[in-house]
Order: C-alpha cells, then structure tokens, then sequence
C-alpha cells in the first residue's frame, strides 16, 4: 500500500495547490470551467498536452467503461490538476432506471476511478444527456452539474463551429460543455481557451469556479453556472418576456420568449405559476380579454427557475358572434349591434377581411362556419365556430380541418361520442377510464343489464355505472387490485390498447397473437408485461402508432380525439365472422367468458395505477419528461435540452 500512501501525498499537495485562499471575487476576475463528457478517448492525451501548455485547468465527466479502458489518462489527469467526476458507467437516461439500477452506475464508475488514481474519493456526477430528477440527485447524493453554454460540438463535429459556438457564448462564471471524444472538440476548445486567456479569463475546474464564487456545492443539487451574484442555480436563468399584438383573426396574441434550456409555464388568472395550475407555452397563443399573464422559465421546479415575469392586458374585445344552425342553414348574431360580422365557411381562420356576413347563409353538412366580430372601440371579437357532422350533429370546437375531425364526426354520427357538454367534444382534453368504459359500451349497443358492479370508488347513479357493469360484466376491465376502479383517472395508453383489444376479442375479431410486435418499441421494457400482448396486436393492426422517436409511451395518457381515432380504426378492421351458435341463450360460446381469459393480477396491477409515488420529483419539469427528449441512445454525447 506503499503506492497508494504515495499517491495520497501527492494528491493532497495537488489539493493543496488547487484550492485558492481567496474566498471573495477579485476585481476583474474572469473564470470558465470548460467540461469534457464521455471520454476518456484517445484524444483525451492530446487535449491534456494542450491544457497543460495553456496553463489551463478542466473537468472531466467519465464514462466508467471508458475510464477503465484508459486508466492512466484518468490518472494524469487528476495528477495534472482538472477535475475527474462521474458521467455514470456507459450513459443511459438515468431517469429511466430503477434506483438500483442509477446507483450501480454510479458505484460501478466511481471504484473505476478511484482504482485508476489510486484514491478512495468522491466524485462530482453530470448525469447523461442532462436528464435528472430529484431521485437520481438524492440517489447520486454529490453536487451534480449541468451546464450554461453548449457548444454542440458532437453534431457539428467541426473545429471552427466548436470555436465560435464557445467564443459567441462563453462569459465570466460560464460552464461550457464538450465532448473529448472528438477531435475537433480538443482544437476547438484550445483555440478557444488561446482567445478567452488573451482577454483575460481564466480556466478554472468546476469546484474552483464555484469555490471562487462564494457558492457551496450542496450534495443532490444540481448547478448550471457561477454567473457574477448568481446562486450557481435559479438566478441563472433568464426571465421570460411576454409580448402581445392584436390578433387579425381575433382577439390579442401572445408571445412568450424564455431561457432556451427550460421550458416555460405560464398562467392567465394573474396566479404566480406553479407545476399545479400553469400551463406549458408551447407557442403563441389568443387571449380574450383583459388579463394578467404570469410566466416563469423552469428548469427543474423545485430547483431552477427564474423570476416570474408579469403582463397586464387591457384588452376589450367585441363580443363573438353566435352561431345558430338549422335545416342547412347557418345564422348568426352578435350582442353588440353595431358589430359587424366576418366568417369563413371551409375551416379557415377567419379574419377582418374575410367575407361580411349580411344573412342567413346555406352550408353542407360536413363544413365549419367560423365567424369573428369587429366593432368601433372594441378589438376583434373570439372566433366562433361551429361545424356540422356528415350526420347532421353539431360540433363547437371541432373544425373540419382538425387531424382527428374525421373520426370524430364519426363517432359522434353513430352515437359513440357525446359531449362533455352540449356540442362541446373537448378533442383535447384528457380521456379517463370512465369515458373509454362509456364509449365501448355504446358501440356494443348493448341495452341489457349487466349485474352491478361493486367498485369501492363507484357509485350506483354515478354516470359511467350502467357501461362499468357491461365492461366488467364482459371482462373488458375488472379494476385494480385493491378493489378500486379510479373511474376519474386519466388512462394510459396500455390501458388504453387493454381494453380496446378485450373489447375487439369479446366481438370475435381475429387477432395476432403473441406479444412479439411491442419489440417494435424502443420502451418496449417500459411497457407491462400484462399489456405487451395488447400492444404488440393493436400496433400490428396499426389500431395504435408509437411516436416519432420509435418509443410507445405506455404510461402516456391519450386525449379524446387520440382515443377515439384508435377506436374508430378498430372500428375499420375486417368485421368478425358471424356467431355460429344460432341458440346464444343456452350455451354461451366459451370465448365469451370473462373469467378465464383476463386474469385479474394480470390486467390492471396497482403499480399501473396513477399512484403519487410513482413520481417523485412530482414536478413537469422538462428534462424529466421522456416524451418530449430526443431519443437518447443515437448519440453518445447527444444533449437533451427541450425548447419552449
Ligand atoms: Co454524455
């Protein structure tokens, strides 16, 4: 042990030299820690030999299967003066792995590195693709760190965009972020780090910077940057600016412009946002009167946000005009009478120099009419809208050239659909269990009773009742294991592909067998094993898609145009041979009976169950939400940042 008594001496003389004894900011100090991710490599060498040259110092986020390929490069390294941490054993989403799983990663990673230098140490973690949440920061139990300028050089792969991305962003308190893995990186960075030394900064590690700042790195936080009187966390990040111009077809829009590495949420009501009652922008988007807007750009809620920014609108608008159909024939009225009235019949936004409305006007069924009222002291009206069904049945918030329109109106004809209110569908709103229960057991047509049903969550009168004894009656669903049926909760798209395939099988569809088609499924692990086979059949019939990433999403829920376009498709699939029991009453055909084929622990296991502790950062925060990441396994240094 002789050795290692020797690297201790080293290593504390090493410490010794790297920790300054100026805790306050000098005048005119300029510091960057500059971050490589993923290597060590067979560039690593290089970029040391420059660092050393330049009297540069950096730190290193390792891949353990790396660190053990190149143990020497590691232990130079942490010799030479920058600082080692963890970048987890071979970089998956730590947001998608067990706890047991995120810290073998990090355990596995941090005795690669301690074997290499020779130390028992600890090790600061930047978790892959900037993807964390409140457990792996507790799990990780070290300060963790993110970054505040991203050169993307894994994508360009370019020395001169490596240069300018760092040289264009970079400033005092920066955290830059690149990958040793290329090597345009290394003589982009060192061309950059020549440029920022001659204007005075200094390359400093992580811990120094913020050492130097007066900012105590607290064990399972995660750090952006040491930008000058920022806490290293929430006052990093910029303040969203809201702007607003009248809307031609109606009403004010909105703009919203936030910190590009977070999102932004916002609330209308004068609230201040929180992830409870704000809504995610997504893009501009219409008010209607006056209001108060209050925005807030969020990295991470419980940790990284900014300041809320706050836009009172006075804004009149005219009123909107009403829309009244009959026997083909649209009118429409408007409470201010001086308004004048302009409408579109095929869809499209209406605007102040669409057509004037002077009188009853004829439509086809299968049209929208949408209408919008301008009047002297007042700004554009709201646009109204009103759409009539192949079938005659009236639609307010379902335009014709809505994706969904076509099953919708379908739907709604065969009297599979009904409002959440007179006319109002609400296509995007969440679809519960309750309504899918509703909506199959209209489509079956069903008029018989079915025994009642004894949820502990269900009530007799309870709207859905009559469907939820049909449902359960025919092994379409039988509810969760502790006797509940959460009737109000929003259902998931394995739920959602369960119940739908039950339903198929109860009426003799043929179905493919076998659970082999949910490998199609990037997430395929993340899918129930009681639901693959659901899955993997109503994918094959091309009932349900997965996203764009190639991912299913099963815990994802689904809105009620998404629902309904799934059922509608089934709907579409070759119709079932006709029962061959010409005497159903005596003998029920042994497909028929619930019992046998679903399972109970099987079907809908508590775990399924929208259960609080499932979600333990509790929070939207966008890095935690895997829906909205690119893909995260193409690239070994990809970056994950969700844009507003
Ligand atoms: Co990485």
């Amino acid at each position: 042990m002789r050795k290692k008594l020797l690297s201790l001496l080293l290593a504390l003389v090493m410490v010794a030299a790297l920790l300054p004894t100026v805790t306050s900011r000098a005048a005119g100090e300029k510091l960057i820690a500059v971050t490589f991710d993923d290597g060590p490599s067979q560039y690593t060498s290089t970029l040391l030999d420059g660092l050393k040259q330049r009297g540069a110092k950096a730190t290193f986020f390792m891949q353990g299967v790396n660190a053990a390929s190149y143990p020497a490069v590691v232990k130079r390294a942490w010799l030479e003066g920058h600082q080692v941490c963890s970048h987890t054993y071979n970089h998956p989403q730590l947001t998608t792995l067990s706890s047991d799983n995120i810290r073998s990663q990090l355990t596995r990673t941090d005795s690669i590195l301690d074997n290499a230098i020779g130390l028992d140490l600890s090790y600061m973690l930047r978790p892959p693709y900037g993807s964390y949440n409140q457990n792996v920061l507790n799990i990780a139990g070290v300060p963790c760190l993110y970054w505040s300028v991203d050169t993307l050089d894994w994508k360009s792969r370019n020395a001169d965009s490596v240069y300018n991305q760092f040289l264009s962003a970079a400033r005092d308190g920066s955290v830059v972020l690149l990958h040793d893995l290329y090597p345009t990186s290394v003589s982009g960075a060192l061309r950059a780090i020549d440029t920022l030394q001659s204007r005075g900064f200094e390359f400093v590690t992580v811990d120094e910077l913020f050492y130097r700042r007066g900012i105590t790195m607290k064990n399972a936080t995660i750090y952006f940057n040491a930008y000058p009187g920022s806490a290293g966390t929430a006052s990093g990040i910029q303040t969203p600016g809201i702007s607003k111009a009248l809307s031609p077809s109606g009403g004010l829009q909105i703009t919203i412009s936030g910190d590009s590495r977070g999102s932004v949420y916002y609330t209308t009501n004068g609230d201040t946002p929180t992830p409870a009652n704000a809504q995610k922008y997504t893009g501009p988007f219409t008010v209607n009167g006056s209001c108060t807007i209050k925005a807030v750009s969020v990295i991470h809620w419980n940790s990284i946000r900014s300041k809320v920014a706050t836009e009172t609108i006075e804004y009149i608008p005219a009123p909107a005009p009403v829309l009244r159909y009959e026997n083909g024939i649209v009118t429409m009225t408007d409470s201010n009478p001086s308004a004048t009235m302009h409408y579109t019949t095929d869809g499209s936004v209406p605007t102040v120099s669409s057509a004037v409305y002077t009188g009853p006007i004829a439509v086809n069924p299968g049209s929208t009419t949408r209408a919008l009222a301008e009047a002297q002291g007042f700004g554009p009206s709201a646009v109204s809208l009103l759409t009539v069904t192949p079938g005659g049945n009236l639609m307010r918030d379902v335009n014709v050239k809505d994706w969904y329109y076509e099953n919708l109106a379908a739907a709604v004809d065969q009297g599979i659909l009904n409002g959440t209110s007179p006319e109002v569908m609400s296509p995007n709103q969440s679809l519960t269990r309750a309504m899918l229960v509703t909506m199959l057991y209209r489509l079956d047509g069903t008029q018989e009773a079915a025994a009642p049903v004894s949820y502990s969550d269900v009530k007799a009168d309870a709207w859905y009742y009559q469907a939820l004894c049909w449902a359960t009656a025919n092994g379409i669903v039988n509810g969760y294991k502790d006797g509940t049926f959460l009737p109000n909760a929003d259902i998931n798209r394995q739920e959602l592909c369960a119940m739908i395939y039950r339903y198929l099988h109860l009426k003799g569809y043929a179905l493919p067998e076998g659970e082999a088609g949910a490998n199609r499924f990037g997430d395929v692990q993340s899918i129930g094993s009681w639901a693959r086979e659901y899955v993997a059949a109503l994918s094959d019939l091309k009932v349900v898609n997965g996203y764009g990433d190639g991912t299913f999403g099963p815990k994802r829920g689904a809105t009620r145009a998404e629902a309904v376009t799934m059922l509608m498709r089934a709907m579409a699939l070759p119709a079932p041979e006709p029962e061959p029991t010409p005497e159903p009453t005596e003998t029920p055909a042994p497909t028929e009976e619930p019992t046998e084929t679903p399972e109970p622990s099987e079907t809908l296991e508590p775990t399924e169950s929208p259960a609080p502790t499932e979600e333990p950062a509790e929070t939207p925060a966008p890095t935690e939400e895997p829906a909205e990441t690119p893909a995260p396994t193409q690239e070994p240094g990809r970056i994950v940042i969700v844009k507003p």
